[in-house]
C-alpha cells in the first residue's frame, strides 16, 4: 500500500504509542489501534492494562464493561474477566468457566508519560526494543519535556514520517510560524545510526523567526542545526539547536538553547492515524509560562503539517497511478519508508515460514 511496494500497511510485531498516561484511568476508554478495537484502563494499584475492544462471547464493546475490583465485567451477559484475560466468571454457569477462554491483552510499557502497545505476536514483544528515554532528553534532568497533545489525523502514518524526514517543507509549510527561507536550500546528512536514522542540516538565519526569537532570547542573526531522528515505524524526534552566527561546530561556540519536538503518527486504520506530540528542551527549565508558549507555537505548526498532510492524502488515490519523481532531499525519507517496509516484509516472511512448517 502506498508508499510502501506490499500490500500491508504496516507491521505488527513493533512497539506503538497507544495513549499519553492521563488519558487512562479506571474508567475504560476505546482506541481503534491497527484497525483493532483496543480498551485501556487501570486497575486499583494503578497498572494500565490494554484488552481487545470486543467481547469473545457475542463481539459487545468491551468499553461498556464495569471495571470489578481489577477485571472487566462486560456490560452485555456479565462475563467477568480478570487483568490477564482470564475469563473469571459466566454468570449462567457459575462452577464452570472452561480455562481456555480469555479476553485477548496486549503488551503494554508505561515510560515517560506515554504508554507503548505492541499489537502482533505477544511472544516476540522485546521491551529494550522501545527507544532508549534517556537518549531521548525524555528521562534527563538537563531538559524539560511536556506533553503536547494527541490530534486526529485523516492521513496514514508513513505520510508524517515522510513529513518529519525531509525538513524541507518547512520554509513551505511553515513559513509563517517556525520555518525561515533558507532551511530548504541547506544541504542534508543522513545518517543510519543502526536503531534510527538521522538527519541534519545546518542553516544561517539572519533573521530567526519571532516565535524562535521570543522562547530563546535570541539578540541577532544565528546558526540553526536542524535535526530528525527517526526510530521506526512511527516516532520521530526531530528539533533544532540555535547557536550564535558562525558557532555551531566550533569548540565553545556560544548555543542558545536546544530543543526537540516528538511526532507520531500511530496507525488507526491503513488511512488515519492519531497524531501523539510532545516537546523538551534544555532551557528555561521550571518556567511554566514559557511551556505554554512553546505549547501553544508549536501547536500551529502541527496544526500547519496536519493540514498538508491531510490534503496529500486525499490526493494519493486520485488519477491514474503514477510513479513518483525524487531528489536528493529525498533520501532521507527513501530510506525511512525503506526501513518500515523491511519490518512489514520481514514479518511477512515469519508468518510464511511459521504457516509452511505447521
Ligand atoms: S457479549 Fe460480553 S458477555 Fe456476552
Ligand atoms: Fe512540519
Amino acid at each position: 500500500m502506498y508508499p510502501f511496494k506490499t500490500t500491508q500497511s504496516y507491521p505488527r510485531n513493533q512497539w506503538y504509542i497507544a495513549a499519553f498516561s492521563h488519558e487512562v484511568s479506571r474508567t475504560p476508554m476505546e482506541r481503534t489501534l491497527l484497525d483493532e478495537p483496543v480498551v485501556l484502563y487501570r486497575t486499583g494499584a494503578g497498572a494500565a492494562v490494554a484488552v481487545a475492544g470486543r467481547c469473545p462471547h457475542r463481539r459487545f464493546p468491551m468499553v461498556r464493561a464495569a471495571v470489578v475490583g481489577d477485571a472487566l465485567q462486560c456490560g452485555y451477559h456479565g462475563w467477568t474477566f480478570d487483568c490477564s484475560g482470564a475469563c473469571t466468571r459466566i454468570p449462567s454457569q457459575e462452577q464452570y468457566v472452561p480455562a481456555g477462554f480469555k479476553l485477548r491483552t496486549y503488551p503494554l510499557v508505561e515510560k515517560w508519560q506515554w504508554l507503548w502497545i505492541w499489537m502482533g505476536d505477544p511472544t516476540l514483544a522485546d521491551t529494550s526494543l522501545i527507544p532508549d528515554h534517556a537518549a531521548l532528553h525524555l528521562e534527563n534532568s538537563a531538559w524539560q519535556a511536556s506533553i503536547g497533545g494527541v490530534e486526529p489525523l485523516a492521513g496514514r502514518f508513513q505520510l508524517m514520517n515522510e513529513n518529519v524526514l525531509d525538513l524541507t517543507h518547512v520554509t513551505f509549510v511553515h513559513a509563517a510560524t517556525i520555518g525561515t527561507s533558507g532551511i530548504a536550500a541547506a544541504p542534508i546528512e543522513v545518517e543510519d545510526r543502526g536503531r534510527y536514522l538521522h538527519s541534519q542540516r545546518t542553516v544561517a538565519e539572519p533573521n530567526p523567526t519571532p516565535f524562535h526569537t521570543r522562547v530563546l532570547g535570541l539578540d541577532g542573526p544565528v546558526e540553526r542545526v536542524l535535526s530528525t531522528d527517526f526510530y521506526p515505524p512511527a516516532f520521530l524526534s526531530s528539533g533544532s539547536s540555535f547557536y550564535e552566527a558562525g558557532a555551531s561546530g566550533q569548540p565553545g561556540g556560544r548555543l542558545f538553547g536546544e530543543f526537540r519536538v516528538f511526532h507520531i503518527a500511530t496507525p488507526e486504520t491503513p488511512v488515519t492515524s492519531h497524531y501523539f506530540w510532545g516537546f523538551t528542551r534544555s532551557f528555561g527549565q521550571g518556567d511554566e509560562e514559557l511551556t505554554e508558549q512553546l505549547r501553544a507555537g508549536w501547536r500551529l505548526g502541527v496544526l500547519e503539517d496536519i493540514d498538508a498532510i491531510e490534503a496529500n492524502e486525499r490526493m494519493i488515490d486520485r488519477g491514474p497511478l503514477q510513479h513518483d519523481l525524487s531528489a536528493q532531499a529525498d533520501a532521507g525519507p527513501l530510506r525511512g519508508r525503506r526501513m518500515v517496509e523491511d519490518m512489514i516484509l520481514a514479518e511477512r516472511g515469519t508468518e510464511l515460514l511459521s504457516s509452511a512448517l505447521r
